[in-house]
C-alpha cells in the first residue's frame, strides 16, 4: 500500500503593515465602497522593505515545523509555490533551505500562479506516496506588492503579501491528501501576466517605460473563468477521493474575490457556512491564500481530525486545481523547536559553508595557476 501524505504542521506569516481601502483611495481613483462591494476586500498586508518572499516563507515554515515537532534536517523536500520569487533563479526554495538549515532537502520553486499551492501539495503528495520522500514542506509565499503598478486601480486593490506553509509526512493510515486535480489552459495566458523581465521581454529601458514589469490583468475574463473552473475542479477532486459533496465539512478556496467564491458555492449547492473566507483582511495573497486560510480556519476551531476539506484555486496560466484533504493533525512527537535558535544555527552553518567555499577556491587557484 502506498503511504498517505498527512498534513502534520502548518504556519503562516504576514507583514504587520496593513493597507486599508481608505488609504488606497488616496492613491488611485477608487473607494472603499467600490472595492468592498466588487471584491469583498477591506484591507491587505504589505511587506516592509526588509521583508521578502523568502523571509516570509522562512517564518511560516519554522512555525509549521514547530507544530509538526520536526527539525529542518528531517525534511526531504521543500517546494515553494510563488508568483513573486526573489529572483528568476536561484529558486526561492533554496534560500529557504539555507535559512532554516534543511540539510537533507531537495528544493525547487513551482510556478502555477495562484493555483501553485494546490499543485505543490499534489506534487509533494505524489513524492510521498511513491516512497521517494518521507517528509516535505510545501510553502506558498508572496510579495506581490513589489510587482503591481500602484497607479493601476484594476490590479493594485486586489493583492497582498504573506506566506503559508504545510509540513507533509508519510503514514500508512488513510488520511491527509486523498485526491487532487490539476488543469491548465495556456490559450488564456494573456489574461493575467507579468510579461517583462523574462527571456521573451528581457528588461530594457523600453520594457520599463511600457510597464511590462508590472502585473497586467483582464479582470472580467479571469472572473468568468474562475467561477466556471472552481466548481468543476471541486466536483472532480471530491469524486476522485470517493466522496460526495455532502461529505465535505469545509471548503477553503483561493481568496481572490468574494463574488467568485459565492458563485462557485452556489453552483455546488454548498451553503456559505461550509466555506472559510478571510479575504476581507488579506486580499489576494496568491499562492499563500489557501495555506493562510487553513491556519486561520484551524485557529477558529473550524478543522477537526476526520474532517474532509476541499482546497480549490485558480490563477494565471491559466491554471486551476483542487485537493481533498482529510484533516489529521500533528503526529505525537515530543521534540520542542525553538525557531530563533534554528535560524541562528542555519546562519552559522551558511556562513561556514560560504567561508569553506572561498578557502577551497583559493586553494584550487594556487594549485592550478
Ligand atoms: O488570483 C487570480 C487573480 N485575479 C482575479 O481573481 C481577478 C478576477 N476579477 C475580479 O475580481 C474583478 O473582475 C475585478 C474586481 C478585478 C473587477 O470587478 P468587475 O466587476 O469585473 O469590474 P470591471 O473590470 O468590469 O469594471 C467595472 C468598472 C469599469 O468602469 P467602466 O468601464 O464601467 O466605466 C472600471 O474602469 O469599474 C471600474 N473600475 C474601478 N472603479 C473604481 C475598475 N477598477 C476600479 C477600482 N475602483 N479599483
Amino acid at each position: 500500500m502506498s503511504p498517505y501524505a498527512h498534513i502534520t504542521g502548518w504556519g503562516m506569516a504576514v507583514p504587520e503593515r496593513v493597507l486599508t481601502n481608505a488609504e488606497l483611495s488616496l492613491m488611485v481613483e477608487t473607494s472603499d465602497e467600490w472595492i468592498f462591494s466588487r471584491t469583498g476586500i477591506r484591507e491587505r498586508h504589505i511587506a516592509d522593505p526588509e521583508q521578502t518572499t523568502a523571509s516570509l516563507a522562512v517564518e511560516a515554515s519554522l512555525e509549521a515545523l514547530r507544530i509538526a515537532r520536526l527539525k529542518p534536517a528531517d525534511l526531504d523536500l521543500i517546494i515553494v509555490a510563488t508568483s513573486s520569487p526573489e529572483h528568476i533563479f536561484p529558486a526561492t526554495a533554496c534560500l529557504v533551505q539555507d535559512r532554516i538549515g534543511a540539510t537533507k532537502a531537495g528544493a525547487f520553486d513551482l510556478l502555477a500562479a495562484c493555483s501553485g499551492f494546490i499543485y505543490g501539495l499534489n506534487m509533494a503528495t505524489q513524492a510521498i506516496s511513491s516512497g521517494s520522500v518521507h517528509t516535505a514542506l510545501v510553502i506558498g509565499a508572496e510579495t506581490l506588492s513589489r510587482l503591481v503598478d500602484w497607479k493601476d486601480r484594476n490590479t493594485c486593490i486586489l493583492f497582498g503579501d504573506g506566506a503559508g506553509a504545510f509540513v507533509l509526512q508519510a503514514a500508512e493510515e488513510r488520511a491527509g491528501v486523498l485526491s487532487a486535480v490539476m488543469r491548465s489552459d495556456g490559450s488564456g495566458s494573456d489574461l493575467l501576466t507579468l510579461p517583462g523581465g523574462g527571456s521573451r521581454f528581457p528588461t530594457t529601458i523600453d520594457t520599463v517605460t511600457q510597464g511590462l514589469h508590472y502585473v497586467q490583468m483582464n479582470g472580467r475574463e479571469v472572473f468568468r473563468f474562475a467561477t466556471r473552473v472552481m466548481s468543476q475542479s471541486t466536483q472532480e477532486a471530491v469524486a476522485k477521493a470517493g466522496l460526495r459533496l455532502e461529505d465535505i465539512q469545509l471548503v477553503i478556496p483561493h481568496q481572490a474575490n468574494q463574488r467568485i467564491i459565492e458563485t462557485a458555492l452556489k453552483n455546488l449547492e454548498i451553503p456559505p457556512e461550509r466555506c472559510f473566507i478571510n479575504l476581507d483582511r488579506y486580499g489576494n495573497n496568491s499562492t499563500a491564500s489557501i495555506p493562510i486560510a487553513t491556519c486561520e480556519a484551524f485557529t477558529a476551531g473550524r478543522l477537526k481530525p476526520g474532517d474532509n476539506i476541499v482546497m480549490v484555486g485558480f490563477g494565471a496560466g491559466l491554471t486551476w486545481g483542487a485537493a481533498v484533504v482529510e484533516w489529521s493533525g500533528p503526529f505525537h512527537g515530543v521534540r520542542k523547536l525553538r525557531p530563533a535558535r534554528l535560524r541562528l544555527y542555519a546562519r552559522i552553518r551558511s556562513f561556514i559553508l560560504r567561508l569553506l567555499r572561498r578557502i577551497d577556491a583559493w586553494m584550487w587557484g594556487r594549485n592550478n595557476p
